[in-house]
């Protein structure tokens, strides 16, 4: 049995909502590597990249992951873009159970409406409307989710609990 679980997944997977959950079932800690690039930035992830770019939010990001995939007893999720970087994937997988979260498209998109302005990937500027830039996205990121996981689970249908029993199961 593996020392953590990682969800990663695109924004709108339900990798917080979901793993907030799990780490209560199991007795574990919850790391959302979001909120812990904000802590360490001391600004918010939208503040956080119209100031200093992508670039110093996925340093940021990779850092405090490195830094918790060396615990145990540890729910962690991850941000969408995660697994852009091959050396967090690595460190994900070397002591973690790694949890895709997958939805179709359109739940993606519904979801991520309900809080505008917290993804800039999918709002500041960007030249397309929101589900075509998830259709996009997700070509491009769709494979490196797929190799970097070691199971997957559809979240469009099914309830937070229920979802959190399937986890459970594949530990
Ligand atoms: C990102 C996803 C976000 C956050 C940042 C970049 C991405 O996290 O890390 O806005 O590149 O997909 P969530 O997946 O928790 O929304």
């Amino acid at each position: 049995m593996l020392d953590n679980i990682a969800l990663i997944g695109f924004m709108g997977s339900g990798k917080s909502t979901v793993g907030r959950l799990l780490a209560q079932r199991l007795g574990w800690r919850f790391q959302d590597t979001d909120a812990l690039v904000e802590r360490v930035a001391g600004c918010s992830i939208p503040t956080l990249f119209a100031r200093d770019g992508e670039a110093a939010f996925r340093d940021k990001e990779t850092s405090v992951l490195l830094g918790i995939t060396l615990g145990e007893r540890q729910v962690i999720a991850t941000g969408g873009g995660a697994i852009l970087r091959e050396e967090n994937v690595a460190a994900l997988r070397t002591r973690s159970l790694v949890v895709y979260l997958t939805a179709q498209p359109e739940v993606l998109a519904e979801r991520v409406s309900r809080r505008p302005g917290e993804r800039p990937l999918l709002t500041s500027g960007q030249p397309e409307p929101p589900l075509a830039r998830i259709l996009s996205l997700l070509a491009e990121r769709g494979p490196l989710y797929q190799s970097a996981a070691h199971c997957i689970v559809d979240t469009s249908s099914r309830p937070p609990a229920a979802l959190v029993d399937e986890i459970i199961r594949q530990h």
